[in-house]
């Protein structure tokens, strides 16, 4: 089992242009490094704002050791705090998500507002101050309606990517949308796999039919060779959506964590569906046009998403050990969308599940591969892989950056 310093030599040996060494996707320290210099002090996408709509709503999130509590407080405002009684710390709530007036703990009845503050606790005592004993919180903010949480004391700055994120999905409204469908799926895999599977589509004519119907696996067209180069590729495509709206092109932050690029979809499709029309008649967006493509997203470690005219597809990765990591995904679609008059579940959901299984069997196949002695990292293709370089390059410099408490230097510099 690594210690931080055997991580640091192993990422500042890491060689250039090639997968990590194979201890990074599997070794119990590594992970364990993961989770206290990235999971523990990065912003989390947690939920989409719309899954708690209404005042007393609440869903919980684990990431590694903690328990969050999100909720919708009687002023409308959402907050995160962690799931733990300040009595003698019991989990407050035990279900995934609910509805209730107050927190009440099932302990000893503990009872909290939604804002958190201590509201009852029986026989404390004349001296108690039930106002020390508010729950304690976690940074959380709504960003264009998908809830982020930090679990850091001081959380990293956030406001370049709040900005960001609300030119880019101003066409797409969260707000007014629901949850249609969500599925979780465990894929025995480091988190690492599961988002190189994600930033490459080298691997999508081979392992993909449905989604290929629709998907361009150019990597030009989504970004993946990391140049920030659309290629002129759809140029009448980029200024006709950003006519309406929808602002052009690629965007990537200074430390990589965060991307967003409009692509059109194969053939002028609409949606990820079999026959690439749209998969709901009643859009969450206000593009006046149903072949506006996709705006890929992705916000390092934990999301990333697609906005469709259409519907939205929202994913959500958790590590839960050095080689099992959780994917949930969420499909949103207008508020006020029927199923069975506006979208058919089926038809929403079957390309992403098809997908979404096919890439936990790649994802599971490479990380049994890595587990052989005979394993050494292997080159990435300049032309598809561009993501992967980018995603380790991230990796690697954010974890040294944090190891050493020193600013960030690229390993494979
Ligand atoms: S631990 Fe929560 S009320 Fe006792
Ligand atoms: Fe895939």
């Amino acid at each position: 089992m690594l210690r931080d310093s055997d991580v640091l030599s192993t990422l500042l040996r890491r060689k250039p242009d090639h997968s990590l060494a194979q201890d990074l996707y599997c070794d119990a320290g590594v992970f364990d490094a993961d989770m206290a210099h990235i999971w523990y002090r990065d912003w989390l996408f947690s939920i989409p704002t719309c899954e708690i709509p209404k005042a007393g709503n609440y869903v919980v999130h684990e990431v590694g050791v903690y328990s969050v509590i999100i909720v919708r407080g009687a002023d409308g405002e959402i907050r995160a705090f962690h799931n733990s009684c300040r009595h003698r710390g019991s989990l407050l709530c035990t279900a995934k998500k609910g509805t209730g007036p107050k927190l009440v703990c099932p302990y000893h009845q503990w009872t909290y507002e939604l804002d958190g503050r201590l509201l009852w606790a029986r026989d404390m005592g004349p001296e108690f101050d039930a106002s020390a004993h508010g729950l304690r919180s976690v940074h959380c903010r709504n960003v264009s309606g998908m809830v982020y949480i930090c679990l850091a004391e001081i959380a990293p700055p956030i406001e370049e990517f709040v900005a960001e994120t609300a030119r880019y999905l101003a066409p797409h409204d969260l707000e007014n949308s629901k949850v249609a469908h969500e599925s979780t799926i465990i894929e025995k895999g480091n988190w690492k796999l599961v988002w190189e599977n994600n930033r490459e589509c080298y691997h999508c004519a081979g392992n993909h039919p449905s989604l290929c119907r629709t998907f361009p696996e150019d990597p030009r067209a989504i970004g993946n060779d990391d140049s920030g180069q659309m290629a002129g590729l759809q140029e009448s495509h980029t200024q006709r959506c950003e006519a309406a709206g929808a602002p052009r092109g690629y965007s990537i932050s200074g430390l990589g964590d965060w991307r967003f690029v409009r692509t059109p979809l194969l053939d002028k499709a609409e949606s990820y569906t079999m026959d690439g029309k749209v998969a709901v008649t009643k859009p969450n967006s206000s593009l006046p046009f149903r072949d506006a493509g996709a705006l890929l997203k992705f916000k390092y470690p934990g999301t990333w998403n697609h906005f469709l005219s259409d519907h939205v597809i929202l994913f959500r990765v958790t590590p839960i050990g050095p080689m099992e990591t959780e994917v949930t995904t969420k499909w949103l679609v207008h508020k006020d969308a029927v199923e069975g008059r506006d979208y058919d579940l089926k038809r929403l959901t079957e390309v992403w599940i098809a997908t979404n299984d096919e890439d936990r069997e790649v994802v599971e196949n490479n990380q049994r591969g890595i587990l052989s002695p005979a394993y050494s990292p292997g080159p990435y293709s300049p032309t598809h892989e561009g993501g992967n370089l980018q995603f380790v390059d991230w990796y690697a410099s954010t974890l040294i950056r944090a190891i050493t408490g020193g600013p960030a230097r690229m390993a494979a510099e």
